[in-house]
């Protein structure tokens, strides 16, 4: 019996706050006493998916490679925080239906404020007709229905939004208290 394995899949457009929520998520719980695993859209692309693009075929690869990696982690006790856009309903649908204790968290950023805050400078690029198939602007990005989790980051602290997720985790008998750890 895996008690605490789980699995929080992040999804949202680039430069809404994935990674970052993610990243503070991931310290709480490992304070916590949790093992937990991050694989990140960025890092994941570096490595296990390198020379994928993003064609609809590629980044449902590369889904579904996160995913394989994040049920065999969460099946035995680990917490696997995954953090790629993951555009398409029907792939995270998919990787719901596969994994153990699976955790949907939109970060729900809009499109102006990501690329107002054009963190990475991408969607200026995007927009100049230098990268195609960019996610939001010549690309679809299917918000979730109904999320386990729907963070709602304007005007909050990335730390703001990582308490509210660790709060639900919490309160669902999923994160282990802080006495606890
Ligand atoms: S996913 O669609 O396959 O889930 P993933 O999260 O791995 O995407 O990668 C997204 C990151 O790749 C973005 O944050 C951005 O830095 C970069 N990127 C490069 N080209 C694109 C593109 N065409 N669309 C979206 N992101 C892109």
């Amino acid at each position: 019996m895996t008690a605490d394995g789980f699995c929080l899949w992040f999804t949202g457009l680039s430069g809404a706050g994935k990674s970052t929520i993610a990243n503070i998520v991931v310290d709480e719980l490992r304070a916590r006493g949790h093992q937990v695993e991050l694989l990140d859209g960025d890092e994941v692309r570096e490595n296990l998916s390198k020379g994928l693009g993003f064609s609809k075929e590629d980044r449902d690869i590369n889904v579904r490679r996160i995913g394989w990696v994040a049920k065999v982690l969460a099946r035995n006790g680990v917490v696997a925080v995954t953090a790629a856009i993951s555009p398409y309903r029907a792939l995270r649908d998919e990787m719901r239906g596969e994994i153990h204790n699976f955790v949907e968290v939109h970060v729900a950023t809009t499109l102006e404020e990501c690329e107002a805050r054009d963190v990475k400078g991408l969607y200026a690029k995007a927009r100049a007709g230098e990268i195609p198939e960019f996610t939001g602007v010549s690309d679809p990005y299917e918000a979730p229905l109904n999320p386990e989790v729907e963070l709602v980051t304007a005007g909050k602290r990335p730390e703001e939004s990582a308490g509210e997720l660790v709060a639900w985790l919490e309160a669902r008998g999923l994160a282990k208290t802080t006495s606890s750890a």
